[in-house]
């Protein structure tokens, strides 16, 4: 049975979908199985920064919290203000801005942040044109500190359209090393996890 704040949740995010399909790309949150995969990243000693991007109703943040240690630092970027308000109100220790993935370095200059530990991202990669994959992840390989990591999800029923083998070899161009996980099968729909490390310069645009 879900707790109120997960049925909270889970109307917000169903409101949301429903209203800006084109933005969410998604039926339901993801569930805290796939959370905790995207939360590999996530440093468990020191005081680290973990940016979160597309935080949606906050069913990662939950188990983003859980794993930092104290003194990190945690902010999430969702370009939703409904969704947004949701999770300031529902995540007390979440800095959340209300932004464009896209300007992820401006955003975090705003908040005075330099680099990043971390970096978990839901955003709905297969929505986006090949151009704004490419500048949202230069903007995550720019933004994290050496030694950082980047996770990331993709639908496995999808992983095999042509958008989607897109994104994966981008993803080769941004990061040195990119691992996939096995099927995270508790989740709706199935989903794989990329684990990106090592972030690079790429080369001249490969299409
Ligand atoms: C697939 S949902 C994932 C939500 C949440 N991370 C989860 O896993 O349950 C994608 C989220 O990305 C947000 N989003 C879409 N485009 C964005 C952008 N350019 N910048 C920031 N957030 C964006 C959507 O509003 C939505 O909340």
């Amino acid at each position: 049975m879900p707790t109120p704040t997960r049925s909270r949740d889970l109307s917000v995010f169903v409101n949301a979908a429903l209203r800006k399909p084109g933005l969410v790309g998604a039926v339901s949150p993801s569930s805290a199985r796939l959370a905790e995969q995207l939360s590999v990243v996530v440093p468990r000693s020191g005081r680290p920064t973990v940016v979160e991007l597309g935080a949606g109703s906050g069913a990662v943040s939950r188990v983003v919290g859980e794993r930092l240690p104290t003194g990190g630092r945690h902010l999430a970027v969702e370009i939703d203000p409904t969704l947004a308000a949701h999770l300031r109100a529902a995540h007390p220790g979440l800095t959340v801005v209300c932004g464009d993935a896209a300007r992820l370095r401006a955003l975090l200059g705003e908040e005075r942040v330099g680099s990043a530990d971390a970096v978990v991202g839901g955003l709905p990669w297969s929505l986006f044109a090949v151009e704004a994959q490419r500048r949202m992840l230069g903007e995550v390989a720019g933004a994290l500190a050496p030694g950082g990591g980047f996770s990331t999800f993709a639908y496995r029923h999808a992983a095999h359209l042509a958008g989607a083998r897109r994104f994966r070899r981008l993803l080769d161009e941004y990061f040195d090393e990119v691992v996939t996980t096995r099927t995270v099968w508790r989740n709706v729909p199935p989903a794989l996890v990329y684990v990106c490390r090592r972030p690079r310069v790429p080369g001249p645009a490969a299409g």
